[in-house]
């Protein structure tokens, strides 16, 4: 069995940065030391998915997958250590080279590993038949550049050529050495069955005589392949397509997105075609970030995969009556998905790939540009055109534009949306909210549960302009899938240690404040206050001041938000007023059973939020000091999380300002607040040492 040497393993890992790796998959936002994202491993709609680059980890606290580089690539693609390390070698290009000597199948560890590597392979194949096989040359290849494709676009895409024989593929895959499982497994061989549906033995090849599209996954790996016909009045489908398999789940692919994760991200926005050429000739044409949904309609999984590198997203569509009705469907779809909507069609008649052909690559752009709109006005101006002056077709127009905002999961965009068509209509804004709040009543009266089976965003009500609550869903989590002990002993086995898999950091120390999204440090933050409040209450911080009394003076005018907290601390008042220290063994007798669980709790738990004060008290056990520093850094915490709460509302309400003067003043406001978040700041960074994070 070959291995990859410990040398090469090092160098992978010491080479390997968390934040691009992880960042090809999603993208990752700053927010302190760490990059938040929605987690690509369990569906969910803020953030709890972490990576901390100065330990070269990530972690989800949603689902809890945790790990370093090399067990990242192996959580999101499911392949076994070798591949995963495999994979890092070829993005930082660093020669593994065991690869060439083995045959590649031996490499495999496990079944996803043999079917993505035969895969690739019969990419290679068709490939090669295409640059090299005379048929291939003068019957696809030509057929290519005939559809306007250059060598350059090709490549990229890696196309490819079936033989018109029926078992080239299976002849070839043999020579290599491949198991027929696994050609049978990706579809790429098909078995022949009698009438009865018996299996005959016979096997043959799927494609034959058609243009390979590989179809790749997120990190490029061939997991399928579309097919198109060169016959012009073939009997069979234009586009015969790979097979569901264990690593091609079409519901959960977008052809392109490899070739335009990149551009995606950095143009902060997704171009939607439907088919494979209008991927390509885009792309030749220099619009890189777009995608296609492969002519199926759009699917959950798709929309996710979007969302992971931009909100935005344009549809272009053909202007035919059957492109229309695909892109109404797709555009609540991607709504719903919390997705920001524009839409172009072309004239009738063009796909997006026909009409740059005809019109050329600046035309095309501009047409982008020109007739882009976003789904009000596209809706607007599609019933508008038939409803003129038609009541009746008026409202129906209306309730249709009312419908998609109901997807809208963001309140404050759906406020938006309703301002913009109540002028779009020229209907008062009161009147559609009325209107609104009966579509989404009814909406939810016939299907319980929401409108959508997906679960995602279900729209609240409106009240003169004031939100209802709404209901979210809960997002289903799957349980964590660490590692295995088979896979560890098997990554070891390769001359892993056990710190490689960690990413070369430990877990351990990924302290949750540092990793938490706001309103759940808030949450931590009050507790930390409490705890030390019960905890130390009689303790002395300076001649005739406890740490009761500092606290309790500190947060004079600050209330709780978590109403747990905010309880305990009333109740610590009292006590202190009462001329009792607040402590652990009375208020754990208290009446109320919340209070009493979360006082035991306080009572046991580790420090988590002062790491460096635990290691120091082994070496200056100065509780004293050390005292001080802990009650001040949890009350700065806690003001400067509250600082930031505030500022995010004040920012928030900029987006809908009332009038001038109060738009005025609110400026004001996040200024100051802004000068007291850097205060803050800075007073945290000298009060105390900030640990490795
Ligand atoms: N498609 C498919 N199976 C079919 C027809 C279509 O999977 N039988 C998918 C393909 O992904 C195709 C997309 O739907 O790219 C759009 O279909 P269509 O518009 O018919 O094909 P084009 O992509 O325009 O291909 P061409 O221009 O070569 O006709
Ligand atoms: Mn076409």
């Amino acid at each position: 069995m070959a291995r990859i040497p410990k040398e090469t393993v090092d160098q992978i890992i010491h080479h390997a940065d968390i934040v691009e790796v992880v960042g090809d998959f999603v993208s990752l936002k700053r927010k302190g030391q760490n990059m938040w994202a929605c987690c690509p491993f369990h569906h969910e709609k803020s953030p709890s998915f972490s990576v901390a680059p100065a330990k070269g980890l990530y972690k989800c606290f949603g689902c809890g997958k945790a790990g370093g580089v090399v067990q990242f690539i192996m959580d999101i693609e499911g392949t076994s250590y070798v591949e995963a390390l495999k994979y890092l070698a070829k993005k930082y290009g660093i020669d593994v080279q065991e690869e060439e000597k083995t045959p590649e199948q031996q490499l495999a560890q496990n079944e996803k590993d043999s079917q993505f590597i035969v895969s690739n392979w019969a990419k290679d194949h068709y490939h090669k038949l295409l640059q090299d096989n005379e048929e291939g040359q003068s019957i696809g290849w030509s057929y290519l550049r005939q559809r306007g494709l250059n060598q350059a676009t090709i490549k990229t895409f890696e196309l490819g050529y079936s033989l018109d024989q029926w078992d080239d593929l299976l002849k070839s895959a043999t020579v290599a050495g491949f198991e027929l499982k696994y050609l049978e497994k990706t579809g790429l061989v098909v078995r022949r069955e009698d009438d009865q549906g018996q299996d005959t033995g016979r096997r043959y090849d799927r494609f034959r005589g058609r243009v390979m599209f590989p179809i790749h996954n997120v990190s490029g790996r061939v997991i399928g392949f579309g097919a198109r016909t060169l016959k012009p009045n073939d009997k069979t489908a234009k586009y015969l397509n790979s097979p569901e398999s264990e690593i091609y789940h079409k519901s959960d692919v977008l052809y392109g997105l490899y070739q335009a994760r990149q551009p995606i991200r950095s143009e902060e926005l997704c171009y939607l075609v439907e088919g494979y050429l209008d991927v390509l000739s885009l792309h030749q044409g220099g619009i890189k970030n777009v995608v296609a949904s492969s002519g199926t309609s759009l699917t959950d999984g798709q929309i996710r995969l979007i969302k992971r590198y931009t909100d935005n997203v344009t549809v272009l569509y053909d202007g035919d009556a059957a492109g229309i009705r695909a892109s109404l469907r797709g555009i609540d779809m991607l709504l719903e998905g919390g997705l920001n909507v524009r839409v172009v069609l072309f004239p009738d008649g063009d796909d997006p790939d026909s009409y740059i052909r005809k019109v050329g690559d600046q035309r095309f752009r501009e047409h982008l540009e020109g007739a882009s709109q976003d789904f009000i006005q596209f809706k607007t101006d599609l019933v508008s055109r038939e409803a003129a002056h038609d009541p009746v077709k008026k409202a129906e127009a209306i309730r249709e534009v009312l419908q998609s905002i109901s997807k809208v999961p963001d309140p404050i965009k759906r406020q938006v949306f309703l301002q913009q068509t109540s002028q779009e209509f020229g209907i008062d804004e009161q009147v559609l909210i009325t209107e609104y709040n009966k579509l989404v009543r009814n909406a939810s009266g016939k299907s319980p549960g929401g409108q959508s089976s997906s679960g995602s965003g279900a729209a609240g009500g409106y009240s003169g302009g004031q939100q209802a609550p709404s209901s979210g869903g809960a997002s289903p989590r799957p349980a964590p899938r660490p590692m295995s002990p088979e896979e560890e002993a098997e990554a070891l086995m390769y001359g892993a240690s056990p710190e490689d898999l960690m990413g070369g950091g430990d877990l351990q120390t990924l302290t949750r404040e540092d990793l938490e999204p706001v309103p759940d440090v808030l949450e931590r933050c009050e507790r930390e206050v409490v705890r030390l409040l019960l905890l130390y209450s009689a303790q002395p911080l300076a001649p005739e001041v406890s740490v009761a009394q500092y606290l309790l003076e500190q947060l004079e005018g600050t209330g709780f938000k978590t109403g747990l907290y905010a309880d305990l601390l009333h109740l610590c008042r009292e006590e202190l007023n009462q001329g009792r220290w607040p402590e652990v063994r009375t208020l754990i007798q208290h009446g109320r059973s919340d209070i009493r669980s979360v006082v035991a709790e306080l009572a046991t738990e580790k420090y988590e939020l002062s790491p460096n004060w635990t290691t120091h008290q082994i070496h200056v056990p100065r509780e004293l000091d050390l005292l001080q520093t802990a009650c001040d850094n949890a009350i700065l915490r806690l003001n400067k999380v509250n600082v930031e709460r505030e500022l995010a509302v004040r920012l928030e309400a900029l987006r809908n300002p009332v009038d001038e003067a109060s738009m005025m003043e609110n400026l004001q406001t996040i200024h100051l607040l802004k000068q007291m978040d850097n205060q803050l700041a800075n007073m945290l960074g000298t009060v105390i040492p900030r640990a490795s994070m």
